[in-house]
């Protein structure tokens, strides 16, 4: 099958005679069996709400299907899946590789949560030359976790040369898929032990609800994701996990309508005089095109745009004038967002030295001349109180 599909026929119902075409909301902490040999059944299978209903079931086998993997587990949000996951992997005395582009949160989990449990943390460069990343394992390095591309800047990773060193020195490779959804980007196909998703984000679509996803390759990753989870005691609510798999629905229609607006907004921001230069993967000349041409099947509605550098005053001016981009944090929900992001404050093997402001742009699902209208008047605005 192909993945629009997929996206449609995975975890549904199975044949019953009678049935609702979506899997209903299965609220539970306490299951009943009808029988002790039912009991001694179900301790293999759902026995406690906290393990998951036939809500969160199909939602995992959805994503499962749609990331080609062994299996997959819910956790409460995107950033709990990408720190349970390094969690599966460590222990005291262990070192792990990570992205000096990677979602801060899970980097504040690094340097402050891991690093009081003894676990170490070397950032990297994520797009220094493979034998450069090689040089930086030890024999204690357990894991490499990727997020490609970086959701501020946008740079792309060689996730399979990231494989061929993780498991040169016996490490996993986990990669946060979330700006290609599963859908653009297969990272178990290249290699990668794990692949989690901010499911926040273009699975659930409607900026409504959080769900982690935590997608193993194999078996042995699998048995230690689920370990790792069930002792934290995680758990994600049914009614969160229907809204993630009722979004999933409609993935591959909201994905391309993203690609579309996204690609032709940063085209016609290329071109705008307040622009220094746009940063998408998807566009020719942008750092990591070739990766993201040989990896990728499309590009979804997340991109910066550095402006040339202005006064304070100005930058305020442009975002009070915006109508139709909202200012938010978060992004894959339907509708359009800008934001001011600080790429110099976070990363450490990789310096942002470029002086303008770098503005995040969510390319919703709006009409693109009412998008375009909306900056431009934004700009026109900047330019004022310049
Ligand atoms: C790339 C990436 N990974 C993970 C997360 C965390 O997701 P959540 O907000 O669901 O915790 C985010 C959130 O912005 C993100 O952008």
């Amino acid at each position: 099958m192909k993945d629009n599909t997929k996206l449609i026929a995975a975890g549904r119902p199975h044949k019953r005679s009678a049935h609702p075409v979506n899997t209903p909301v299965e609220r539970a902490s306490t299951i009943l069996f009808p029988t002790y040999d039912d009991y001694l059944e179900g301790a293999r299978s759902i026995n406690y709400g906290r393990l998951g209903t036939s809500s969160h079931r199909a939602l995992e086998e959805a994503v499962t299907v749609l990331e080609g993997g062994f299996d997959t587990r819910l956790a409460p949000s995107g950033l709990a899946a990408c720190n349970m996951s390094i969690l599966a992997f460590v222990e005291t005395g262990d070192h792990i590789l990570v992205a000096d582009t990677v979602y801060d949160p899970t980097r504040k989990f690094c340097e402050r949560f891991l690093k009081r449990f003894g676990v170490e943390t070397t950032f990297y460069n994520p797009t220094a030359d493979k034998e450069d990343i090689a040089a930086l394992m030890r024999p204690e390095t357990t894991v490499i976790f990727a997020e490609s591309p970086g959701s501020l800047t946008f740079d792309v990773q060689d996730l399979p040369a990231l494989a061929e060193i993780a498991h040169g020195g016996d490490a996993v490779l986990i990669a946060d898929n979330t700006w290609a959804a599963g859908y653009f980007s297969k990272p178990i196909a290249l290699g990668a032990d794990v692949s989690v998703q901010a499911a926040t984000k273009y699975i659930v679509g409607h900026a409504d609800c959080l769900v982690g996803t935590i997608t193993s390759a194999h078996e042995e990753a699998s048995r230690k994701i689920y370990m790792a989870l069930l002792q934290l005691g995680s758990n994600v609510s049914a009614d969160d996990a229907f809204l993630a798999l009722r979004g999933m629905r409609t993935l591959s229609a909201r994905l391309e309508r993203h690609q579309e607006n996204a690609l032709d907004l940063a085209k016609w921001l290329a071109k705008r005089s307040e622009v220094a230069r746009v940063i998408h993967p998807a566009i020719k000349g942008c750092p990591g095109h070739p990766i993201w041409k040989r990896d990728f099947s499309g590009s979804s509605g997340l991109f910066s745009a550095v402006l040339k550098p202005i006064e304070l005053n100005a930058l305020k001016a442009f975002f009070n004038a915006l109508r139709l981009f909202g200012i938010g944090f978060s992004w894959g929900g339907f509708e359009s967002l800008a934001v001011h992001v600080h790429p110099e404050r976070h990363r450490t093997a990789s310096p942002w030295t470029e002086d303008g402001p770098v503005i995040r742009f969510h390319a919703g699902l709006e009409d693109i001349d009412d998008m375009k209208a909306d900056i431009d008047n934004a700009f026109a605005a900047m330019m004022q109180a310049q």
